[in-house]
């Protein structure tokens, strides 16, 4: 009985823990991270991620360089930031009103795919 009741919990457990990850998980999709990259951020960080977009001559500070080793040494989490609430004094706003979590989540997996985190920069 005891062994009985033993394995009930055991496989509950392990139903628990395998439980689907909450909504707000790290997992990008770069594929969807790529509409919404296209249609909000190319227009000054180009679509290359080279910060040479169309929009550039308009504004005082230049937009990030995806490519620079400046970015690419930057964790996930600084650049996560970076879109969810702006980055002071610069042209870059935060996003937060206009992109859930998961839409910043798959947007940098696709900045990411266009210049890896490189820690040694
Ligand atoms: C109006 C132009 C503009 C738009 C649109 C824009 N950005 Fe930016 N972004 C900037 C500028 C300018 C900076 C650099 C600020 C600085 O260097 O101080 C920046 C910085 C960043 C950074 C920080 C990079 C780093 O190395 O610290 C990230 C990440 C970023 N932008 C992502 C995005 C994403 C994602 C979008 C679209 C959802 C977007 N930006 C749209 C202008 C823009």
């Amino acid at each position: 009985m005891k062994a009985r009741l033993f394995s009930v919990l055991t496989v509950a457990m392990v139903l628990l823990m395998s439980a689907p990850m909450p909504a707000v998980s790290q997992q990008g999709a770069p594929k969807e991270g790529k509409a919404l990259y296209e249609r909000h951020c190319a227009g000054c960080h180009g679509v290359a991620g080279d910060g040479l977009g169309p929009t550039i001559n308009d504004l005082i500070v230049p937009p990030a360089d995806f490519r620079s080793p400046k970015s690419r040494i930057k964790t996930d989490m600084e650049l996560y930031l970076a879109i969810k609430y702006g980055v002071l004094f610069s042209p870059m706003h935060g996003w937060a009103d206009r992109l859930s979590d998961q839409e910043i989540w798959d947007v940098l997996s696709y900045i990411r795919s266009l210049a890896p985190f490189d820690p040694i920069g």
